[in-house]
């Protein structure tokens, strides 16, 4: 027997308003065609006044629990990746602890941007099977759209808002059984200026809006993510055959397949929303886990990795057997 995160359920929650590319096209230089050949989206979900990321993350929160069937009060650590908080602090975790009624155990943030959902994952998992706790809550949630520049064609067609999320429980299970097998996580700082917010509560005292520099950001997306999905491979001694579906963050389509082509997975393994999400930096995975999951696709003890990469750099990987 060895001690594993398994997972009991996903979720995920999407503000109400859906804005297709034609929509934005009216307001900025852009088209649907240039739109949908550079990156595959066609559409995204923004935030009204009543919706923020705490909103999301409860609601994306309440599915987790719900598919797992269990009482939330069970719950002893949240982990919530964001780079959109509602507020500098108290961490939007908080926010979701209270709401969720699982008041007194351990709740709190990370920020590690588009990967925050691996970073979140993999703290929950050492701390879960260190005995810190029983049952977690793992989200991703995010509302970009606060932080765009909607004067710049470039970014502002990219995102979307959204929250995912997961339910793990610490549980004794046999050598091949379910649970998550492997994490790798990588940041390399020398490329803060090619992805950032030109603010924050430290400097400017604004919250800033993104910048990308798209054409670099792409090229290191693919190196990094091809390699880290080898690592986490490697870390079980398995290869990319063995890979039942590949669950990434969603930035663009043409990065989803040059990925896949490097790794000879074939397309039709990946599981794809950037079309209908675009990117929800944080919430893309476990937005795609759940979709995924709750369409049939992903079923028990199928062998899925999680994986991501976004600014800082930073980026990781994750096998679960589900
Ligand atoms: O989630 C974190 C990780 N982020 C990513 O992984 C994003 C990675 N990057 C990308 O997905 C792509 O680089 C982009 C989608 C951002 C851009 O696609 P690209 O094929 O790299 O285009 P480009 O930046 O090289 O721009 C090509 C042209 C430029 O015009 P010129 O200089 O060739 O005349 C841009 O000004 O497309 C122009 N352009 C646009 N045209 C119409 C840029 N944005 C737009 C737009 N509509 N929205």
């Amino acid at each position: 027997m060895t001690r594993r995160s398994v997972l009991l359920g996903t979720g995920s929650a999407l503000p109400r308003r859906a804005v297709g590319n034609a929509e934005l096209a009216k307001m900025v230089d852009t088209s649907d065609e240039w739109i949908v050949e550079r990156t595959g989206i066609r559409n995204r979900h923004i935030c009204g006044d009543d919706e923020n990321t705490g909103t999301l993350a409860i609601a994306a929160a309440r599915a987790a629990v719900a598919a797992a069937g269990i009482e939330s009060e069970s719950i002893g650590l949240i982990v919530l990746a964001t780079a959109t908080p509602n507020q500098t602090f108290p961490a939007t975790a908080t926010l979701v602890q209270d709401a969720l009624g699982c008041n007194g155990g351990i709740a709190f943030d990370v920020a590690a941007v588009c990967s925050g959902f691996l970073y979140a994952v993999s703290v929950a998992d050492s701390m879960l099977r260190t005995g810190m706790a029983q049952r977690a809550l793992v989200i991703g949630a995010e509302t970009f759209s606060r932080i765009l520049d909607w004067n710049d064609r470039t970014t502002c067609v990219l995102f979307g808002d959204g929250a995912g999320a997961i339910v793990l429980e610490a549980q004794d299970v046999a050598e091949d059984g379910p649970g998550i097998l492997a994490n790798r996580l990588h940041a390399d700082g020398a490329h803060n200026e090619l992805l950032y917010v030109d603010g924050g509560p430290g400097t400017t005292a604004t919250v800033g809006h993104l910048r990308m520099k798209g054409r670099e950001v792409f090229r290191h997306a693919v190196v990094n993510l091809a390699e880290v999905l080898g690592e986490v491979l490697d870390d079980v001694g398995l290869s990319s055959k063995d890979i039942d579906w590949v669950v990434p963050h969603q930035a663009n389509q043409r990065i989803l397949d040059a990925t896949a082509k490097k790794l000879g997975l074939p397309p039709e393994r990946v599981v794809v929303t950037v079309d209908r999400h675009a990117n929800t930096s944080a919430a893309s995975v476990p937005l795609a886990l759940d979709v995924a999951m709750r369409d049939g696709r992903i079923k028990r003890g199928d062998l899925v990795v999680l994986e991501a990469m976004g600014g800082g750099f930073t980026w990781g990987a994750s096998l679960i057997r589900i």
